[in-house]
Parts: structure tokens; sequence; C-alpha cells
């Protein structure tokens, strides 16, 4: 990854993310290697600063997501952290005031997520809020928020039957089973697996691509699939129908 230019100086203060952008490509690193790149709350503070800039940010036209280190895209909630706010009601309440999953739900332009390793609960809950999942050979998904006694809370229990269908979403939920990359593919969960070494460049190969195309067109594109997924197909059209008005004017 070397050679990337640091474009905004507040961008560079992290401590668990790396945010670069290059030609239109916003590259968000989970950085914790030493942990399996968890999810603590820096990272929910830091991703939610992250995904506000590229939301507002009109030079990056797609993004890739990876995790730093060889072993893990994220293994999940940082369990160090596990049930440790206050109380619920304070816990409620931050997540009102930083609603990181709606937010990254509703970025325009399309998320492109890079996945090795472990990819397990809020990890994989990262995965599905992006439009696009590459996998290497060795990815291994899995939500074991049940065994933990408690349930998917960054989207999981929705995006994940959207994505690979109810029967199949409960199965991986109820079971806690682990789903390696081949039957990923099989159950679409990723649109493609590749050797671990080719994943990074295959990420950035099609975000080049995108980020080469007309950015409204691409936005639009994405909104009409997105947002067309939960209505039904009468106002599917409709919307479609508004989004390529708007294009031809
Ligand atoms: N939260 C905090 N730390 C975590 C973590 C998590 N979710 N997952 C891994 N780590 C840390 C480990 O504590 C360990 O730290 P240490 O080196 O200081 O002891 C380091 O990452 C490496 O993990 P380790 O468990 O030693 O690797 P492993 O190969 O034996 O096992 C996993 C890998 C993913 C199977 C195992 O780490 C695991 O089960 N993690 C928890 C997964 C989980 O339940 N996530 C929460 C979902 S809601």
């Amino acid at each position: 990854m070397g050679g990337w230019v640091w474009e905004e100086e507040q961008m560079s203060d992290f401590e668990t993310i790396i945010y670069q952008k290059q030609n239109n490509i916003a590259y968000i690193t989970l950085n914790r290697p030493r942990a399996l790149n968890a999810y603590n709350l820096r990272m929910r503070d830091e991703l939610y600063e992250v995904l506000g800039a590229i939301r507002d940010d009109a030079d990056v036209r797609v993004a890739i997501f990876q995790g730093a280190g060889e072993r893990a895209f994220c293994a999940g909630a940082d369990l160090t952290e596990f049930l440790t706010a206050p109380s619920p009601l304070i816990a409620r309440q931050v997540r009102w005031e930083r609603d990181v999953w709606g937010l990254f739900l509703s970025l325009p332009q399309p998320l492109i997520a890079a996945l090795h390793g472990y990819v397990l609960g809020s990890g994989l809950e990262i995965a599905l809020c992006c439009d696009i999942r590459l996998a290497a050979e060795d990815v291994q998904f899995g939500l074991p928020e049940p065994q933990l006694g408690i349930i998917p809370a960054a989207g999981g229990s929705q995006t994940l039957p959207r994505v690979i269908g109810g029967a199949k979403a409960l199965e991986i939920l109820l079971s806690g089973r682990w789903i390696k990359a081949e039957e990923a593919r099989r159950l679409k969960l990723v649109n493609r697996v590749v050797p671990r070494e080719k994943l990074f460049n295959e990420a950035e190969k099609l975000a080049q691509k995108i980020a080469g195309f007309d950015p409204v067109a691409v936005a639009y594109a994405k909104q009409a699939v997105t947002r067309g997924l939960d209505l039904s197909l009468e106002q599917g059209l409709r919307l479609e129908a508004r989004l390529a008005g708007a294009i031809t004017g």
C-alpha cells in the first residue's frame, strides 16, 4: 500500500483506522492487527468520522474496506469491552447519537469489502454494509453473538437475510457454524473468491474501473438497486424512472 498520499491531515490522527485517498478512491483499513482488528469503541467513533468524511467528499467515488495484518478482516466486537457501557440507557443514547450503521448504509458511493481471514460478528456486519464483497481463499465468516447471549446489533439480522435469504441466515446465526470461502461464494455472500495475494489488487482494479465512470450515474445506479430492494417492483420501477429522468434531465 506504499506511496499513497495523506490528503487530509486530520484523517491521519486515527488510532484504529488508516484512512487514505488517492485518484478518487478511499481506502479504509481497520488497523488493530494484534487484536485481529476487533471493533472497539474507539474504532466506532473513528469509523463514524471517516464515513461522514466519505459521504461529504465529492472526490471520493468509491471506497475499499480492508483489514490490516495477515489473520483477519475483523474478529468482531472487542470482547474486552463486552457489556461495559455504563447503563443500557447510555448505551442506547450513544447509539442514537452515532448511528454508524445507518450512516454506512446511506453512503452514496459504492463500497467494496476486501475480506480475508476471520470475518466475525461486527466484522461480517461491516462487510454486509458494503455493496460488493471480494474474499480471499482463507476467509471465515461467522456470527457468534447468540453464543455470547446477544444478537447482532450492527444491522446483521437484517442485512444478512437480504443477501443470502432468511433460512440460511438463521442457520448461520443459530448454529454458530462458520462459513468458508467456497460456501460463501455459493451462498452469494461474496461476489468472488480470489487468492490471498491478489485480494487487494482485485479490489483496487474494480475500484479504479468504477472511479472512471460518471459519478452521478454510479451513485444513482447504487441507489436504484439498494433502495429498490426494499420496495415493491412497482415502487422500484418508479424510483428507477425518477433517477433515470434526473440524469437525462
Ligand atoms: N475482541 C478482543 N480481542 C480479540 C478478539 C475480540 N473479538 N478476537 C481476538 N482477539 C485478540 C485475542 O485476545 C488475542 O490477543 P492476545 O494476543 O493479546 O492474547 C489476539 O486477538 C489473537 O487472537 P487469538 O484468540 O489468540 O487467536 P486464535 O487464532 O487462537 O483464535 C479466533 C482466533 C478469532 C477464533 C478467536 O480470537 C476468537 O474466538 N475471537 C473472538 C470472536 C468473537 O466472539 N467475536 C465477537 C463477536 S460478537
